[in-house]
């Protein structure tokens, strides 16, 4: 989604502003643009359709100098991407330049008014609205930029994450937020501004995020001063970033997700670390021993989230339920906030967020809290949105996701939702102390395992060229297994283009069975000890149809390896913990299919990491 970069200080502004727009390329975009005040005052604009890569040619012979200015990445909602709906936008009289995260949702309406007022549009978005309204309100009533920003805002309904330039003031930025991210690093004499952290490691480790319905005024002099829309001074509370340059570089691989997949022993030994002892006797997450009563006396467990996090939160379902036998609910989080859901005291709300700043995950949060509902968080993103507005929560610590499709984050959230379901039934005393060590001893194992996955990246890699071919492909799995279908399949969807669909195996007679040809290509993950032979039955009947099957199966399986066109072998572990391993060779297949297929993995088209609007 849009990404946001500022910078005032002693340097050239430019060069910052092009790389900070690179740390932000992840988020997903589709033109960018760059706006700085020069020395002779005088405020410029200049903006591509496409990469930053564009917007750098289209620099070339332009005056980029300056050492104050704000920098975009649009990923398009009122209008096409093209130069002109690309951010920064100037005010009519070329006073303002402003960028802009999320929607405003009634631009029409001001649009219409400012209209009548005399003001034109030279672009089709909601946030060429926006700096004609600020700019109205400065030229109307006489008033200085943050009075003129506090009175356009009081008329907005929507998200916004906005910083503003103004060629009559040099030293001077104003940002401010609802909905959707905003943070400002603080340098030696230099002040930074972002959508996220990854921007300003760089330069420092000091960050103030700005909250909803806040006014940053960033002044080259006097430093950073907030207040609220109403004007009301805020004291901002300055976090320490602990993220390092080298997790947000892609550290000699090819691209972002394959990195990102090949860390994932690593990152779930990072979600354990601390929460589990060493000999597997043992699990603690705080948020459990600080509401110890929230969890174990729930009523009911409500999971909400989307895409990627909703398919870990299936899983979380079944581990909850098998664990604590506690009935668990999985929702979109889209769906719950508009479905009026019977939801209140008694219920904990699990919200499970990668990017902690997901839109429809955020409205879940704040309707299940306004209903009197307990609500703890599963993020990554540490000093997120999600983070900061649920009553508690635990990080998954598996570093900054860079690549769009989600990976590491997935088995990072299913390793503490495994985590989170044995300190619970421990608790609850429905587990029993043979059983708890047992399972957190094969939990502490995963890792290894993983490893032995990985090895057969290779293999995985030439079995995906035989696939690039597919228009189809089918994913199936039961039980633990049936959501790393549907994820397998998402994964395929996202950076290859290739329709995929994800069923519980079972379902396939129901419907999907008549898709079956010699060019449908179906995944079987085959690992479920209680449900061996219905998945053997499955395969035969695709095999009978010659389908084209890729099994994912435990070592040793003579049976469906002699039936099945390829094989994909793990190691052995318990039934609950498949998802963490079966996981993995279906990255590595999306991944390979995608780049035989001369897609960009790291940024598919259409696709934002980061969804701040609904
Ligand atoms: O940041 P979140 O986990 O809240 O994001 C939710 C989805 O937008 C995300 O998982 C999306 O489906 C990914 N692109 C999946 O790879």
């Amino acid at each position: 989604m849009c990404g946001i970069v500022g910078y005032i200080g002693s340097k050239q502004a430019c060069p910052i502003l092009i790389k900070g727009l690179r740390r932000l390329e992840y988020r997903g975009y589709d033109s960018a643009g760059v706006s700085m005040i020069n020395d002779r005052g005088e405020l410029n604009v200049f903006k591509a359709k496409g990469k930053v890569d564009d917007l750098v040619a289209f620099l070339d012979d332009k005056d980029v100098s300056g050492t104050i200015g704000i920098a975009h990445t649009r990923w398009a909602t009122h209008g096409v991407p093209c130069r002109e709906n690309a951010h920064p936008h100037y005010s009519s009289s070329g006073t303002l330049s402003l960028i802009h995260n999320g929607i405003i949702e009634n631009y029409a309406s001001l649009k219409e008014k400012l209209i009548e007022h005399g003001y034109t549009f030279v672009s089709e978005t909601d946030t060429e609205v926006l700096v004609q309204l600020i700019e109205y309100y400065k030229i109307t009533y006489q008033l200085d930029l943050l009075s003129a920003v506090q009175r356009a805002l009081a008329q907005v309904i929507g998200a916004y994450a906005i910083a503003v330039l103004d060629r009559s003031n040099p030293d001077e930025i104003i940002a401010a937020r609802k909905s959707s991210p905003l943070a400002i690093g603080l340098g030696d004499g230099e002040f930074f501004l972002a959508s996220d952290a990854t921007p300003l490691v760089e330069y420092t480790h000091k960050v103030i995020y700005v909250d909803d319905d806040e006014i940053a005024v960033i002044n080259r002099h006097s430093g950073v001063n907030i207040v609220t829309l109403q004007g009301q001074s805020v004291s901002p509370e300055v976090s320490e970033v602990t993220l390092d340059l080298g997790a947000i570089e892609k550290g000699g691989y090819e691209h972002f997700m394959l990195k990102e997949i090949f860390e994932q022993p690593e990152c779930i030994l990072n979600s354990m670390r601390g929460r589990i002892n060493p000999d597997g006797t043992n699990v603690h997450l705080s948020s459990v021993i600080d509401y110890g009563d929230k969890f174990i006396n729930a009523r009911r467990y409500v999971i909400v989230a989307c895409g990627t996090s909703w398919h870990a939160g299936l899983i979380g379902k079944s581990l909850i339920e098998n664990f604590c036998r506690i009935p668990v609910e999985v929702a979109y989080a889209s769906e719950f906030r508009y479905n009026d859901p019977v939801i209140g005291e008694g219920d904990v709300v699990i919200a499970i967020s990668q990017s902690g700043e997901t839109a429809d995950t955020l409205a879940a949060i704040e309707l299940a809290r306004s209903r009197g509902a307990f609500v703890y968080g599963i993020v990554n993103s540490v000093g997120s949105s999600i983070a900061r507005c649920t009553h508690t929560g635990s990080y998954i610590h598996v570093g900054p996701e860079i690549g769009v499709a989600s990976t590491k984050a997935f088995t990072g959230q299913v390793t503490v939702l495994t985590m989170l379901a044995l300190c619970i039934a421990k608790e609850r005393n429905t587990i029993t102390e043979e059983q708890l060590h047992e399972a957190l001893q094969e939990l502490l194992r995963i890792p290894d395992k993983m490893r032995e996955v990985l090895k057969q990246n290779d293999a995985i890699a030439s079995l995906s060229r035989t696939f690039t071919y597919a228009h189809n492909f089918i994913y199936l799995g039961r039980g633990y297994n049936y959501p790393v279908a549907l994820e397998g399949a998402l994964k395929l969807k996202e950076i290859s283009y290739i329709h995929a669909e994800g069923y519980p195996a079972a379902e396939m007679k129901h419907g999907p069975i008549a898709l079956i040809d010699a060019e449908m290509p179906v995944v079987v993950v085959a690992t479920n000890k209680a449900l061996y032979e219905k998945v053997l039955s499955n395969i035969q009947e695709i095999k009978a149809r010659q389908g084209r099957v890729i099994a994912v199966v435990v070592k040793g399986d003579d049976t469906i390896s002699k039936l099945v066109d390829y094989v994909i072998e793990l190691p052995e572990t318990a039934d609950f913990l498949y998802p963490l391993l079966a996981s993995v060779p279906l990255q590595l297949l999306a991944y390979h299919i995608a780049v035989c297929k001369g897609k960009n993995v790291d940024q598919p088209r259409n696709l934002a990491k980061s969804v701040t609007v609904e």
